[in-house]
C-alpha cells in the first residue's frame, strides 16, 4: 500500500476515535453487594482537593456553620483567607463557624488545604442577602431506611458516618429526620405547657442530637406537616406554626421538610391560594427566625408547584409523588419520576430547586427495621440515576442505610466532577434535547461556558448515542471530558458519539 494511503487511513481512524466514547460493560443484573460491580469513580488523590459549592447563601447576622468538603490524606491543615471577622475557622477540622456578617453583600473567601502530599485552594463567595440554598442542598434523610422506627441514635450515627465514610468531603451536609420523631396520635400529651411540640421517647435529647450533628460541622433537618397530623399519624404543626418554628430554631435545626399530608382535611379541594397558604405562612415565620432554615415544600407537585414554590418562600419543592412508592414499568420507577421532573426544567434558579425526591440506592428499608433490602438496580441504572439528579440540579439527598454503605454505593454518591454538575453556581436545570422510548439526552449549561450532557440509554440493549454541536448551539472544536471516569476524551468538532450500555449513561462535559 502506498505510504500516503496508510497515513490517511491512520489519521481517519484516530479522528474517529477521539469523538467516540466507548463504554466498557458494567454489571448488568447485580442485586446485592456481593456481586462484582464496576466502579467508575477514580479513587481520590492523596493530596488535598477542596470540593463543594462555590457559593454560600445566608441571611445577615444568622449563625453560620460550614465544614470545608475536602478529600486527601488526613491530617490536613485548612486555611480561609479574608474570612469575614464574625466567622472563625478551625484549621484542623476545616469547620467554619460563627455568624454571618450583618452587612449584606458578597464576601470573597479563599479556602486552602495542605497536607504532606500537596495543597489546594478554592475561591468561594459568601453571599449575604435573602437567598438560601444557592446550590441544591446535599445530605441524607431517614425515611427510606428507618421509616417510623427512626431513633435519635440513627441520626447521631448518620452524622458520624457522613464524616467517616468521606461523604462530607464531597459536600454532603444535611442530616435530616423525616416523619415520626414527634408523638403519635393517641400518645398524649402531644405538647408541653407552653404548647411546644414534644418529641417521642425515641428522641430523648433532641437538642443534644442537633449539637452532635453541628459538632461535626454538619447541619440538621427535620420534618412536620402543616396539617394536624403527619402522613403516618404523628403530630403536625397546624395552628402551632409559630411556636413549632421557634422550637425548631431553639433546638438548632437548619432545614425543614413541610409535608402536606392531612392538610387535605383543612383544604379538601384546594385552590392555588389554598395550596400556597400554609407554605406562605411557614416561610414567613422562618424568614424572621434567628436561624437560616431551608424550607422544603412537600406536596407532591400539586397545582404546578414549580411555578410558585419559590415565590411563596420555598428553597425546593417536590414535583412528584413518593419515589419509593413508584411502580416499575419497563424501566425502574425512578425513571418515571425523573422524566416527570425533567419537564419542569425552566423553573429552577439559585435558591429555588425542583426536588424529584431522594436517592434510593444501596440498602433501604425492608419488611422490618432490622431487615433492610438491597435495591435491585443494575450498576448502569444507578449511574443513570445519579447523573439525572445532577443534570436536573436536584437536591442530592441519599435515603439509604448509612450503617451499610458499600464501596459501590459510595462511588455513585461521591464523584466530585459529577457533583460539580449539580452544584454549579449558574443553577440551571438541564433541558431535554431529545426524548423517545430509547433515548434521553439532557444538556445543562454551566457557569464556565461548558455544557454537561447526559446520553441516557432507555432501551433494553446497548446503542450508539450522539449529541451534535448544532443541538447545543455550539460550533468549532470542543474539549470533551467523561465525568464518571474523570478522563479527557479529546477534542471534537461538530459532534460526540458514544456506545451506551443498556439503561446506562455517558455523562460528559463539553468545554470551549
Ligand atoms: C410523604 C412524603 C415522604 C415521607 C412520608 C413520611 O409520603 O412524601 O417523603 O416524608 O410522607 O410519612
Amino acid at each position: 500500500m502506498p505510504r500516503s494511503i496508510v497515513f490517511f487511513v491512520v489519521l481517519f481512524v484516530s479522528i474517529g476515535n477521539v469523538c467516540r466514547g466507548a463504554e466498557e460493560p458494567a454489571g448488568q443484573a447485580a442485586s446485592n453487594t456481593t456481586d462484582k460491580r464496576v466502579i467508575l469513580t477514580p479513587k481520590p488523590a492523596a493530596a488535598p482537593k477542596i470540593n463543594g459549592p462555590k457559593v454560600q447563601g445566608c441571611r445577615p447576622g444568622r449563625p453560620f456553620l460550614y465544614r470545608i468538603p475536602c478529600t486527601g490524606n488526613r491530617p490536613i491543615i485548612f486555611g480561609a483567607e479574608t474570612l469575614p471577622a464574625s466567622m472563625t475557622l478551625d484549621a484542623a477540622s476545616g469547620i467554619i463557624s460563627g455568624r454571618v456578617p450583618s452587612e449584606r453583600g458578597e464576601y470573597a473567601v479563599t479556602l486552602s488545604a495542605t497536607n504532606a502530599d500537596g495543597s489546594d485552594r478554592r475561591a468561594i463567595k459568601v453571599i449575604v442577602g435573602d437567598t438560601l440554598a444557592l446550590t441544591p442542598p446535599m445530605g441524607w434523610n431517614s425515611w427510606y431506611i428507618h421509616y417510623a422506627a427512626v431513633t435519635e441514635a440513627n441520626m447521631r450515627n448518620a452524622a458520624d458516618v457522613m464524616v467517616s465514610s468521606g461523604m462530607a468531603d464531597y459536600g454532603y451536609q444535611y442530616v435530616n429526620i423525616d416523619d415520626c420523631w414527634m408523638k403519635k396520635r393517641g400518645d398524649e400529651p402531644y405538647r408541653d405547657q407552653q404548647k411546644a411540640v414534644l418529641p417521642n421517647a425515641k428522641f430523648p435529647d433532641i437538642k443534644g442530637m442537633v449539637e452532635h450533628i453541628h459538632a461535626k460541622g454538619l447541619r440538621a433537618g427535620l420534618y412536620t406537616s402543616p396539617g394536624p397530623w403527619t402522613c403516618t399519624g404523628y403530630v403536625g404543626s397546624h395552628q402551632h406554626e409559630e411556636i413549632d418554628a421557634k422550637k425548631f430554631a431553639e433546638w438548632g435545626f437548619d432545614f425543614l421538610k413541610y409535608d402536606w399530608c392531612s392538610y387535605g382535611e383543612i383544604a379538601p379541594k384546594p385552590s392555588r391560594d389554598d395550596l400556597q397558604k400554609p407554605y406562605l405562612l411557614m416561610a414567613g415565620i422562618l424568614k424572621r427566625s434567628e436561624r437560616d432554615i431551608v424550607l422544603n415544600l412537600c406536596q407532591y407537585g400539586m397545582g404546578n408547584v414549580w411555578e410558585w414554590g419559590g415565590e411563596v418562600g420555598g428553597q425546593c419543592w417536590r414535583t412528584t409523588g413518593d419515589l419509593g412508592a413508584e411502580k416499575d414499568t419497563r424501566l425502574p420507577g425512578f425513571y418515571t419520576i425523573a422524566l416527570s421532573n425533567a419537564r419542569h426544567w425552566k423553573y429552577p434558579k439559585p435558591g429555588q430547586w425542583n426536588d424529584p425526591d431522594y436517592i434510593l440506592i444501596g440498602w433501604i428499608g425492608g419488611p422490618s427495621p432490622d431487615q433492610p433490602v438491597h435495591v435491585k438496580l443494575t450498576d448502569d441504572e444507578q449511574y443513570s440515576y445519579m447523573s439525572m439528579w445532577c443534570l436536573m440540579a436536584s437536591p442530592l439527598i441519599f435515603s439509604g442505610d448509612m450503617a451499610r454503605l458499600d464501596p459501590f454505593t459510595l462511588n455513585v454518591l461521591c464523584n466530585a466532577e459529577v457533583i460539580d454538575v449539580d452544584q454549579d453556581p449558574l443553577g440551571k436545570q438541564a433541558r431535554i434535547l431529545r426524548q423517545n422510548d430509547d433515548e434521553l439526552v439532557l444538556a445543562k449549561p454551566m457557569e464556565d461556558g461548558s455544557v454537561a450532557v447526559g446520553l441516557l440509554n432507555l432501551a433494553d440493549s446497548p446503542r450508539a448515542m450522539r449529541v451534535a454541536w448544532s443541538d447545543l448551539e455550539l460550533t468549532g472544536k470542543r474539549r470533551v471530558r467523561d465525568l464518571w471516569r474523570q478522563k479527557d476524551l479529546g477534542e471534537c468538532s461538530d459532534e460526540f458519539t458514544s456506545d451506551v450500555n443498556r439503561h446506562g449513561v455517558v455523562l460528559v462535559r463539553i468545554s470551549p
